[in-house]
């Protein structure tokens, strides 16, 4: 039987060789903005991996939309340049799509890398004063944010399509707006974190206006080849939050729009959230949005098994699926599940010696 997981498909213009997303995954590895060695060794072997489509992490369109001190930017052209050397060397070796996640963190920036705690930084620490739509702390932060006024919000819209254009610049495949965990487009659209009165806050039409706005200028702005989508998530998982009725509305926005994807993903915006953590435990959202829109679709969350990743695409719950930690633990997850799926994958010269002799038609 053919394996589904490992069916090509067609994300906007971007051919993909299988449905094996690598989900964006924050290294806190990065000086200024600036990506490093760290990167050529974390993106090199992951790129290796024989997955369809590898998202670089969370990227801040600012220095103060950055998570950490040590998150990656693209910002300026000295951290256009640096990740540009890191791609230079992945690609060398490697023909797998890029793509890239563009991030503000809003009233999550600032904060200690999680090894030291993730806690806030106060503002001797290296930390900075955050920006958010309503003045409203998240959590236990001791510092709050300062609401966004009309000009620091048409700036956002200016800084992420500037970063839009570093990325078509660096030959990205494809381009991811994140709206998911709680950071800054997901602020606005959730009524928790978004009292604003003005037209970006109350309605669920203002609440999306904002992230539409940022669809719009980014657009605008990257070659129609190249995909342009969303990361958000499915639900708060929070009473009187955002919730998986709210994201089909987004996802429907997004459709007329003409966006490539959605990734459904969720959580990260209340401290009280109620998650059901488990296999699949997201894949829902992704097959309610699919359903109602039509969206080519990205599930994600706890996918670790082979025949797990087989039955989301076999089913149609999702176009594709996205590994996060999985990829981390076994960065050859991709080959693994082909061989059990009887399937194949690319594999660079260099490793063809490793394919099993039961598994002689793994290596394309
Ligand atoms: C180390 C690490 C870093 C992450 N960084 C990001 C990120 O930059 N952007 C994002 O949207 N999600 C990020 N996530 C969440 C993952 O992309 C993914 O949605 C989540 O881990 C669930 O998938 P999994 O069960 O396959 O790990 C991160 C997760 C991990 C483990």
């Amino acid at each position: 039987m053919t394996s589904q997981l490992f069916s090509p498909y067609k994300l906007g213009g971007l051919e993909l060789q299988n449905r094996i997303v690598i989900a964006p995954m924050c290294q806190y590895s990065a000086e200024d903005g600036k990506a490093t060695d760290w990167h050529t060794i974390h993106l090199g072997h992951l790129a290796l991996s024989g997955a369809a489509l590898l998202f670089i992490e969370a990227t801040a369109v600012s220095p103060e939309g950055r998570i950490s001190p040590l998150d990656l930017g693209l910002w300026s052209d000295e951290t256009e340049e640096a990740l540009g050397k890191v791609l230079a060397a992945v690609r060398k070796y490697s023909d797998m799509p890029i793509g890239i996640q563009l991030a503000h963190a809003g009233r999550k920036a600032s904060v200690h890398v999680p090894w030291n705690g993730g806690g806030q930084a106060g503002l001797d620490q290296g930390g900075w004063q955050t920006l958010a739509p309503s003045a409203l702390a998240f959590g236990n932060h001791p510092r709050a944010p300062l609401a966004l006024d009309a000009a620091e919000i048409a700036k956002l819209c200016e800084d992420f399509a500037e970063s839009a254009k570093r990325a078509v610049r660096l030959g990205l495949d494809a381009i991811e707006l994140h709206a998911a965990h709680g950071y800054l487009l997901h602020q606005f659209l959730s009524p928790l974190s978004n009292k604003r009165e003005d037209q970006y806050g109350g309605s669920l039409e203002n609440r999306m206006r904002l992230p539409l706005e940022i669809f719009d200028a980014v657009r605008a702005v990257v070659p129609a080849g190249i995909p342009v989508g969303f990361r958000v998530s499915g639900s708060d998982w929070a009473e009187g939050g955002w919730d998986l009725d709210q994201t089909i509305a987004f996802a429907k926005e997004l459709k007329t729009r003409e966006a490539c994807f959605i990734h459904v993903s969720g959580g990260g915006l209340s401290p009280d959230q109620k998650v059901p953590l488990g296999p699949n435990y997201q894949v829902p959202f992704a097959r309610a949005v699919k359903q109602a829109t039509g969206l080519p679709t990205i599930a994600v969350g706890l996918i670790t098994e082979a025949d797990q990743a087989e039955a989301i695409i076999g089913t149609g719950d999702a176009d594709l699926v996205a590994l996060a930690r999985g990829m981390l633990y076994d960065p050859r997850w991709p080959w693994h599940a082909a061989a059990q799926l009887g399937a194949s994958v690319k594999a660079p010269n260099q490793y063809l010696r490793s394919q099993p002799r039961q598994h002689s038609k793994l290596f394309a």
